[in-house]
């Protein structure tokens, strides 16, 4: 999958852009606050339809500008034209081929992205909130039946957690309805753990390898943590019906896979706890790279791939490690400060723009 071209408006720093990309790689270069990082989160926003920075939508609109508009063709098996608009005060918009595509759902999981950023070589020891989301972006990527599921989760638990208060403020408040709403819960949950489960079992059969491709020792393992691990239908009741009063007596619910969660094991023992700075980065960058694979397989799908700064956080040898997984037919963008850090060979294989403020010129070679 590749996109062949973009064109932006009233996007963070940029009026209006076009920009024609190589489909293998792209370097991206200038001072930092120049731009760099705007264009490929607007590829991204195409992709996913919100940004990976900040939590609300409406940043990435220019500050003298009430909506932006983002457009960009990618070529897979076929060319397509997709749109998004995203604006102050309405819904956001998207189209496929001209086409307006009315549920965002139906958009999703068209463009494919794996994301690797500066942020995620603190994976290991981020919150738990961090690693779900990471899994959660895969997911939905993979399967929109994955989105509509998490949609309806989250909405119920909302309702579950509103109406434990409700019965802790009134006694006579009816547990039947808990119940109701409790089992709606469990239903969709149960799926949500599969979709999980199996996707860490899937990243599992590759961080083994490409670990040991990056280090060459063949001792780093991801394991899945759920309150839902090895229980049966009957078990997950029972454990709601055991934290019941405790749920009511806090207003929210304790167990479920809005806990969930995942471990970097490194020789049988947490990574996060006992590996070095090193050690942590080169099990995210076997991780990222396992993303990649899971395309593959998965979807016979070969992502975008998108480098945003991480140069500036790693030496050469992790440079030249990550290099190692990424062959000519993974279209990447590469945004960096220092173009000394890349190799000659990949330089001058490469489309480059350079970013001033918002202009982009392309370097000719
Ligand atoms: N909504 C916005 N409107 C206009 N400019 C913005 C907006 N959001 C961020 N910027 C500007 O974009 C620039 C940062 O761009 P960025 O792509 O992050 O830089 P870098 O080249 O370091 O990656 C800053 O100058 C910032 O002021
Ligand atoms: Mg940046």
């Amino acid at each position: 999958m590749k996109i062949t071209s973009l064109k932006i408006n009233n996007f963070r720093n940029y009026n209006k852009l076009v920009l024609d990309f190589n489909p293998s790689k792209n370097i991206i270069i200038g001072k930092n606050g120049m731009g760099k990082t705007n264009i490929v989160e607007a590829i991204y926003v195409l992709a996913l339809t919100k940004s990976f920075r900040g939590s609300k939508d409406d940043v990435i609109i220019n500050y003298n500008s009430d909506n932006t508009r983002v457009e960009g063709t990618v070529v897979d098996e076929y060319k397509q034209d997709y749109k998004i608009v995203i604006s102050k005060d309405e819904n956001k918009k998207v189209w496929i081929n001209k086409k307006k595509i009315p549920k965002l759902v139906d958009y999703l999981s068209n463009i494919n992205i794996v994301l690797f950023t500066v942020d995620d070589l603190k994976l290991v020891k981020d919150t738990p909130n961090t690693r779900r989301k990471l899994i959660n972006i895969e997911l939905s990527q993979f399967s929109n039946d994955y989105l509509k599921i998490t949609t309806l989760y989250n909405k119920i638990l909302k309702q579950r957690n509103s109406y434990l208060k409700t019965l802790y403020l009134n006694g006579n408040a009816s547990h039947e309805y808990l119940d109701i709403i409790t089992s709606k819960l469990i239903d969709y949950a149960i799926k949500i753990y599969e979709y999980r489960y199996n996707f860490i079992e899937d990243i599992s059969k590759y961080i083994t390898d490409n670990y040991k491709k990056i280090t060459g020792l063949d001792n780093l393992k991801i394991v899945y943590k759920s309150d839902f691990m090895n229980k049966s239908r009957e078990d997950i009741e029972k454990l709601y019906k055991k934290n019941k009063e405790r749920d009511i007596y806090s207003g929210i619910t304790n167990i479920g896979v809005h806990r969930d969660d995942f471990d970097f094991i490194l020789d049988n023992k947490p990574l996060k706890d006992y590996g070095s700075e090193g050690e942590q980065k080169n099990a995210v960058i076997a991780l990222k790279m396992a993303e990649i694979e899971i395309f593959k397989d998965k979807k016979n799908i070969i992502p975008i791939l998108i480098l945003d700064d991480l140069f500036s956080e790693l030496d050469k040898t992790k440079i030249n490690n990550i290099f190692k997984f990424i062959d000519n037919d993974i279209q990447t963008f590469i945004t960096t400060t220092e173009i000394t850090k890349l190799s000659k060979k990949l330089r001058d294989n490469s489309k480059i723009f350079i970013v001033n403020n918002g202009v982009v010129d392309i370097k000719e070679s």
